[in-house]
């Protein structure tokens, strides 16, 4: 608990941190695959887990330094990111909101939603992305000077920061002999967040000496459309929290285009739209004892995983972006008294997960 890796090995880097989760998550084989071994930040806090953990612990100590008390983040009905928020922003003192537009209906997404709305008074709940800019424009001016905005998926440099620390942890984990060094990463990209904070961090954890060898390519699986997930705007962000990294005192790091490897062969109809490839990646984690895979984000970069294991020589590390925590209970009648259009929403859920 309390572990970051980025101003152990920078102690001078002026950076806020408050702690949430717990590190080094495990780096695991997953012998069934071959040379494949599972990063997993499912098991990042038991209280909710998941890559979004490391972006909040920079954004909200960010939040606390200014004095801020509340904490908004932005997200599709089902977000990760908005159930990460509520369920840890208490514990630091902080008051969460969120904004919510619609999405697909899916059961984990459903989920999500549940819990967001059980867990937490202040959602705006909107019935269409076309009403989004309106509905923005309004809460900015209401509680823009007041509240503190955690982006879609933490996408700032920032956010990205948690995400480079990310990267110095593998390294020691490398270097303690845990796995051998990766060739190749796979892991979902939604809001770009995690995939930039990689093209920072693994590079600093070679210019540390911490990283023996050559940087593995980033096999970043677009979960999201384009333009959100192009090559442009993972580089850019990528850029810009290297710049800033910089900035608060750290070495200068170049970004390399050639370690990020783009690969869109799972994105299917669009954002939430489950693919047959998901599924079957799905059920064959299942199988295997597997961490979860969601089929909005880590079954699509699983699907991936199962076709690359084929295909690729050397060691790959998979992302379990996921959180495996079980979710609180749900208050029935909190839900029960929300709006109609959510309601129908929560029922429209699929069995599939
Ligand atoms: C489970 C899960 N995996 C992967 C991602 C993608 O990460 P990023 O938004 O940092 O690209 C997200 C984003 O919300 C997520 O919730």
């Amino acid at each position: 608990m309390g572990d970051f890796a980025l101003t152990r090995h920078l102690p001078g880097l002026e950076v806020p941190y408050v702690s949430l989760g717990e590190y080094p998550t495990p780096i695991e084989h997953l012998p069934a695959l071959g040379d494949v071994w599972l990063k997993r930040e499912d098991l990042s806090s038991p209280i909710y887990g998941g890559n979004k953990i490391r972006t909040l612990e920079t954004l909200f100590a960010d939040a606390q330094a200014r004095g801020i008390k509340r904490v908004w983040t932005l997200g599709a009905y089902g977000s990760n990111q908005a159930v990460a928020c509520i369920l840890h922003a208490r514990r630091v003192g902080l008051e969460p909101g969120a904004v919510l537009f619609p999405q697909r209906a899916t059961p984990t997404g459903a989920d999500n939603l549940r819990v967001t709305l059980s867990e937490c008074e202040r959602v705006k709940v909107l019935r269409s992305i076309v009403t989004f800019p309106l509905h923005w424009w309004r809460f900015m001016r209401e509680h823009g000077r007041s509240s503190y905005l955690v982006p879609p998926g933490g996408a700032n440099p920032l956010g990205a920061l948690g995400h480079a620390a990310n990267a110095l942890e593998i390294a020691e984990q490398v270097a303690a002999g845990l796995m051998p060094t990766p060739a190749h990463c796979v892991l979902a990209v939604g809001s770009t967040c995690t995939t930039a904070g990689l093209l920072v961090g693994l590079p600093l954890a070679q210019k540390l000496g911490l990283w023996a060898g050559e940087l593995p390519k980033l096999h970043a699986v677009r979960v999201t459309p384009w333009p959100v997930t192009s090559r442009s705007q993972i580089l850019k962000l990528a850029r810009s929290t290297a710049r800033y990294l910089e900035q608060i005192g750290g070495p200068r790091i170049d970004i390399d285009p050639k370690m990020l490897v783009l690969n869109t062969r799972h994105f299917g109809w669009g954002y939430a739209r489950v693919t047959r490839s998901a599924l079957a990646a799905k059920q064959h984690f299942e199988e295997l004892t597997a961490p979860p895979l969601d089929t909005t984000y880590a079954a699509k970069s699983g699907a991936a995983l199962l076709e690359l294991s084929k295909e690729l020589a050397g060691p790959i590390l998979f992302w379990c972006t996921k959180s495996s925590a079980p979710l609180p209970r749900v208050d029935a009648a909190k839900l029960a008294n929300g709006p109609a259009f959510v309601l129908r929403w929560l029922t429209r859920a699929q069995p599939n997960r």
